[in-house]
């Protein structure tokens, strides 16, 4: 049985893409059943839709300062799809302890730094002045930390000195979109028949 898996997104989504193009693939252990953003004008959720699969957005600021209510929104649209992984892909919203426990161990997040270097914001630029001759990405569980979880995978890139935040961060979004799927395959493997 494939895994349900739920794609949380702000933007252009293209991870959500790498993830959508890799669940084609009858062997892989995870379909996407459901593609939910914070923002309706998100370029991804058009791209969901071209592909067959549900897209909603459910609007933070229509709930004001109640992220609780926001996050509540959320759970039941998961639950509503009977989701069973959730993959966090450019989701620009930090997450409650409400959110984060109800999806302990099932909840992934793609991060465009080789943490535990660079957590939060502006990770090229800060690899680029902190002078490492490697960068990357990593996909993690999502605890309440942040960027801070258990990790599942990384890729390595190497940093040139030609290299600007553009460059790199073009090397760096290319591997994550294969690694995500990879990651999401080894959570998918991990969980088996655990209901
Ligand atoms: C990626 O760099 C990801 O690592 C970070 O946000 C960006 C999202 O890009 N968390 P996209 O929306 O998947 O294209």
């Amino acid at each position: 049985m494939k895994r349900r898996v739920a794609i949380l997104i702000s933007g252009r989504g293209s991870n959500m893409r790498a993830l959508l193009e890799a669940a084609r693939d009858p062997e892989f252990p995870a379909e996407i059943v459901l593609v939910l953003s914070n923002r309706p004008d998100a370029a991804g959720l058009d791209l969901a839709r071209a592909n067959g699969v549900p897209a909603v957005a459910i609007d933070h600021r229509a709930f004001g300062r109640d992220r609780a209510a926001h996050e509540a929104a959320i759970q039941q649209v998961l639950l509503e799809h009977r989701v069973e992984i959730v993959c966090l892909a450019g989701y620009m919203r930090l997450l409650t302890p409400f959110l984060v426990q109800a999806w302990a161990g099932r909840m992934l997040n793609i991060h465009p730094s080789l943490l535990p270097e660079f957590p939060g914001v502006d990770t090229h630029a800060r690899a680029l002045a902190a002078g490492v001759a490697e960068h990357g990405c990593t996909v993690h569980l999502v605890t309440e930390e942040m960027d801070a979880g258990p990790i599942i995978a990384q890729a390595r890139v190497p940093v040139l000195p030609s290299d600007d935040e553009d460059t790199l961060s073009a090397r760096v979004l290319a591997q994550e979109h294969a690694l995500y799927p990879k990651a999401l395959k080894i959570l998918s493997d991990r969980l088996g028949s655990q209901t």
